[in-house]
């Protein structure tokens, strides 16, 4: 638990421990991988001990043995597979004694250690080990972004940017930007890339929000005792928290595709709900100096998919009311590589846009 800037505490995600008294049956070397499959499919949970490469070796396993059992390559049956496959695995568990896995050749994860301060001896799934492995290499390696003059170092499950044409597109906007630069607002600041960008191009502040926790914790953490803390303010809440001031600049570089399904944490970071666009427009209105502008950043992905009936940003602008264009400009997309390219051919056409709105007059 950790205290948000005002005070309030602010519970971060990260996998519930499961406790070690646990029922399980154990796995080590040697161990009849067919009859540790047969005690998962039986909804028996399997404790990886000795060595990490056990947890490995059993989940390759599972992946050939459900390969086998959903052999079809259809959208269906690829679900199906997925979907066993998470609930299988989750049953596979590893042991975490003083914040390290409590088997040999593991990887040391220093998540353990910050996400569970006071937990001294829990059970995780194997998959969720996994998740904070990967996690804690890139939070630890830190991610080279190429607007920004240093790596950002992601916060665990904070959504963080692999492709960086649309920051390229909001990079060459602020170059040319010349209007006041006493604040911004940042919606869903997220590992924070917008609001540097910001700062890089002269900003004196930004005021950034997002409703996952951990973004506005790892934020936090990765100011703390730099320039930037007194720079970018923060609040954990929805679209604009408690930033009621108007200012001469709302940025937000919102989730890109339409829900279909509940959303969890990390979803929120690349769905949105019906209600976020029309909302998020009418509460800019009301925070948008007189000559200010609103910049979103976008893409056509959820149109080029099938998956949105419209940009919702067109619409706003279509109805009318509140906001017209000052600038729009887009980018493509660098095509994925031709191992990945196999039925993506939408690939081909995908853009970033940026949407730079003013008041209407
Ligand atoms: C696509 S990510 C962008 C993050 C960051 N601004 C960037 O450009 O890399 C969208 C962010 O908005 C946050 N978000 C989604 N819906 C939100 C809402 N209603 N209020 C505040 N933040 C939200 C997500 O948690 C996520 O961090």
């Amino acid at each position: 638990m950790q205290n948000d800037p005002a005070g309030a505490e602010i519970q971060i995600n990260k996998p519930t421990p499961i406790k070690s008294s646990t029922a399980f049956t154990s796995f080590v070397r040697g161990t009849d991988i067919q009859e540790m499959i047969d005690r998962l499919l039986q909804g028996g949970n399997v404790l990886i001990e000795e060595f990490y490469s056990n947890g490995l070796e059993l989940l390759s396993e599972l992946q050939t043995y459900l390969r086998r059992k959903h052999p079809g390559q259809g959208f269906q049956e690829q679900r199906a597979y997925r979907s066993e496959y998470r609930k299988l695995s989750s049953l596979v568990l590893i042991e975490i004694k003083d914040h390290q896995l409590a088997v040999k050749k593991a990887p040391s994860i220093g998540w353990l250690e910050k996400l569970y301060p006071e937990s001294n001896d829990f059970l995780l799934t194997f998959p969720e080990v996994q998740g904070l492995n990967s996690a804690w290499q890139w939070y630890l390696n830190g991610v080279v972004v190429p607007v920004l003059r240093n790596k950002i170092h992601p916060y665990y499950g904070v959504y963080f940017p692999t492709r960086f044409e649309h920051l390229q597109l909001f990079d060459n906007w602020l170059k040319r930007y010349d209007g006041p630069k006493k604040s911004a607002i940042d919606v869903g600041i997220g590992s924070g890339i917008l609001s540097l960008q910001l700062m890089k191009h002269g900003f004196q502040k930004s005021f950034g929000t997002d409703l996952n926790p951990n973004a506005i914790v790892g934020l936090q953490e990765s100011m703390k005792g730099t320039k930037l803390a007194m720079k970018i303010e923060l609040d954990y809440g929805h679209l604009f928290g408690k930033w009621i001031k108007p200012t001469e600049l709302i940025v937000f570089n919102p989730p890109w595709l339409p829900a279909s399904h509940d959303l969890g944490r990390l979803d929120e970071a690349i769905y949105y709900n019906e209600g976020l666009f029309p909302e998020f427009f009418q509460e800019a209105k009301k925070r948008l100096l007189p000559d200010g502008r609103v910049v979103l950043l976008f893409s056509n992905l959820g149109q080029i998919t099938n998956v949105a009936k419209e940009n919702p940003i067109e619409k706003e602008l279509a109805d009318g009311a509140r906001f017209e264009l000052d600038r729009f400009f887009k980018k493509s997309v660098k095509q994925a590589s031709s191992k990945t390219r196999r039925n993506q051919h939408w690939r081909d056409t995908e853009e970033v846009e940026l949407w730079v709105l003013k008041h209407k007059d």
